[in-house]
């Protein structure tokens, strides 16, 4: 309950809002994500402590206040991957308006914001796009050369899409950039704003404003790393000030988010969920996080059975391969699909996900690859090759035969991008087909392929 004078406060201020809209600068960011049912909702984040206006239709009013302006606090140093008590970062201020059915025209600030068709028919997929700082993995943040989110961006955002899918992993900014290392100095570190902005919302400014966005999250954002950045600007569900990463006593809560469908018209949809806390390695008896997969799962199950065509979307793949090389010998080792959540999947389904998944789009490792499987499994897609130092371990043409990236499946194509960065679009070509294109940074087609249902099979098997 609010105390009479602040209640009258905040009365007057919406009165005020309502009298005079704000003006100020633009926000820092502003964007439509889609949520559960595919649901659209203008974001913006702003350094700026009130929310912008919004314009629907006509009607001008301002945005409702997501996460209150103030600094993104720090966590303890034993519950951050990186602590740096000096990581400096200005406030910030996350809006948004959930837009209502049938809106056709919206702007933020006298920005227009893109609002999905009827039938979604031509997607973007990017991942992995942040510039890394961390440990001893330094990317030259302030070369484009080096870090080419913002060419990326900008090149997927000439190619006109319908909807932009983000696989996962925003935030890589954790750690400061060395004194010797002029390529990243100067360049923001740490969980908050600055961060943030200069990892994801500043380069991602022309595709933010090209098409609206579905949005997975990574383990970059699970919550002793940018998941207090993740609740407050990305994630598609509703805000929880008491389970937002910020106290890790509610991670148990804020690690976790419930999947969600996103129609894209004709019988198809897309299916996000959320791997952020998986582990590589699996999970020992008594793990929580067994509990909470294996209900994800049975989630996933049920809003698979919705549409006739399903396009799941999470970080970690689960039918791809990387590959790992031994610094001494030079040997180079497979691995195959997240253990965690082959291990919890795994015990639901044989093929991990429920019968009715076609696709699998993921990122997590940083490259592009295809699979395809003679077996029932799903066609999967890597698309972690957005920004983000790449992986340059090269995949075989042709796995050592007996090697199978999930349990059981038998592979029958693969096709793989080593140390090319660049962004992948799918174009619906029938109910159940679709185009892809494998672009380089400036938007030239290195490789196309062509899914039929739950099978794929590309041109070039290796760029
Ligand atoms: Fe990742």
């Amino acid at each position: 309950m609010l105390h009479p004078i602040l209640r009258s406060l905040a009365v007057a201020s919406v009165l005020a809002g309502c009298a005079s809209l704000p003006s100020g600068p633009p926000p820092a960011a502003a964007f439509i994500v889609l949520g559960e049912d595919g649901a659209p909702i203008a974001r913006a984040v702003t350094t700026a402590p009130t929310c912008p206006a919004i314009t629907i239709d006509g009607r001008t009013t301002p945005m409702a206040v997501r996460a209150p302006y103030g600094p993104i606090p720090l966590r303890g140093k034993d519950q951050s991957a990186s602590f740096h008590a000096d990581a400096v970062s200005r406030p910030v201020l996350s809006c948004e308006t959930a837009l209502p059915a049938g809106a056709r025209q919206v702007g933020v600030a006298g920005q227009p914001l893109p609002l999905p068709p009827a039938e979604v028919k031509r997607i973007v997929v990017i991942g992995d796009t942040g510039c890394r700082l961390k440990g001893k993995e330094f990317q030259d943040c302030n070369d484009p050369q080096a870090f080419p989110f913002a060419r990326v961006a900008a090149s997927a955002a000439a190619w006109k899409p319908d909807l932009v899918v983000h696989v996962g992993d925003f935030h890589y900014r954790e750690d400061p950039c060395p004194a010797d290392r002029p390529g990243c100095a100067g360049s923001p570190y740490g969980y908050g704003w600055d961060a943030w902005n200069a990892d994801f919302f500043a380069p991602a400014r022309t595709l933010l404003a090209a098409a609206p966005w579905v949005i997975a999250r990574g383990n970059h954002e699970s919550c002793n790393r940018g998941g207090q950045g993740w609740w407050r600007f990305l994630d598609a569900h509703a805000y929880d000030p008491a389970a937002n990463c910020d106290d890790p006593a509610t991670d148990e809560r804020a690690d976790y988010t419930d999947p969600y469908a996103v129609p894209l018209g004709a019988s198809a949809q897309l299916i996000v969920f959320d791997s952020a806390n998986t582990n590589w390695k699996g999970f020992k008896p008594g793990d929580t996080r067994i509990a909470h997969y294996t209900a994800m799962w049975h989630k996933v199950d049920a809003l698979a059975r919705r549409q006739r065509y399903n396009i799941a979307v999470d970080h970690h793949p689960l039918y791809a391969f990387g590959a790992i090389q031994d610094a001494r010998t030079g040997a180079i080792t497979l691995f195959g699909g997240d253990a965690g959540l082959t291990q919890v999947f795994g015990a639901l389904d044989a093929r991990l996900l429920p019968s009715t998944i076609d696709v699998l789009l993921s990122g997590h490792v940083h490259l592009w690859e295809q699979t395809s499987f003679s077996s029932d499994h799903p066609t999967q897609f890597v698309a972690g090759f957005a920004g983000t130092a790449e992986d340059i371990v090269p995949l075989p043409q042709t796995p050592p035969a007996g090697q199978a990236p999930a349990p059981g499946a038998v592979l029958e194509a693969m096709s793989s991008w080593i140390d090319g960065f660049g962004f992948m679009t799918m174009e619906r070509t029938g109910p159940d087909t679709w185009r892809v294109v494998v672009h380089d940074r400036d938007g030239k087609e290195r490789n196309t392929c062509v899914v039929e249902g739950r099978h794929s099979r590309c041109a070039v098997l290796q760029v």
